[in-house]
């Protein structure tokens, strides 16, 4: 069966959370290129680029530092088609000086494309897996120096795949490294449920801070103005980190 994520490329949701996620990586990108490795995580990853779904709406430019329509325009214009979060994230992390990346997808056609994408794009030190594991997560920011860790968490539906969530949040708060988790809700309390106290939530209410940031963005929640806002949260927080 075609993944069903293809009905959605380019939609509402979508360019909700590319944006935010281009908007974090750019900031962390700048902040960290030099001092440390990026460790980028997508734990429901589906395709490095995608065809536009005919649910897909506008980008809406927001002027000229958005790297995020500059991104899609140029897919656009080269292939037709429309960057999705491995694609989007390889490009906005291109000035990291070392980089790693855990690219999981259930999907078998789509991992196979994944593992042909990033090898056409030359983005090497990339894991693919089926599924997400807290061992290769541990791996990874082991051998890697000063690690960053980002990792995006996409389910099609939290209620349905709980598992799927929860085992990613768990590795991400057993390490001892600045990490960033963005979880895309789909208008569910995940946070509420899955993240402690130890993580700074930018989207809901602020934790006392220790090194673990999550945001939450939803598609009703963080558009307009609230987008801004939460890139700003997210710039506030990280500016505390070493
Ligand atoms: C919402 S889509 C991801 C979209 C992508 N992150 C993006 O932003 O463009 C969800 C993907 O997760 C995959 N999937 C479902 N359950 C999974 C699991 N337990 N582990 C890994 N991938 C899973 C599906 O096949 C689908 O491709």
């Amino acid at each position: 069966m075609r993944n069903p994520q293809f009905k959605n490329v380019g939609n509402r949701g979508d360019v909700t959370k590319h944006r935010l996620l281009v908007d974090s990586l750019q900031l962390i990108t700048e902040r960290f290129k030099d001092t440390r490795t990026l460790v980028y995580v997508d734990t429901h990853a589906f395709a490095f680029r995608a065809p536009l779904s005919k649910n897909a709406g506008p980008i809406a430019h927001r002027g000229a530092d958005d790297l995020y329509a500059q991104f899609e325009e140029a897919e656009q214009a080269a292939t037709g088609k429309c960057l999705c979060s491995p694609g989007l994230a390889a490009g906005a992390t291109a000035g990291f000086r070392e980089r790693r990346f855990l690219i999981c997808e259930k999907d078998p056609v789509q991992l196979a494309f994944l593992k042909c994408d990033f090898a056409q794009e030359g983005v090497d030190s990339v894991r693919f897996r089926p599924v997400f594991s807290g061992k290769d997560l541990a791996a990874l920011v082991e051998s890697a120096h000063a690690p960053f860790v980002y990792m995006l968490i996409d389910p099609f539906r939290y209620e349905h795949d709980k598992d799927a969530v929860r085992a990613p949040v768990a590795a991400a708060d057993r390490l001892d490294h600045p990490t960033v988790l963005q979880i895309f809700n789909y208008g569910a309390p995940i946070a509420d449920e899955l993240i402690g106290p130890r993580w700074k939530q930018t989207s809901i209410e602020d934790y006392p801070f220790c090194n673990k940031i999550a945001w939450n963005p939803s598609a009703d929640r963080l558009l307009g103005p609230a987008e801004s806002h939460a890139s700003c949260l997210l710039a506030a927080a990280l500016a505390t980190l070493q």
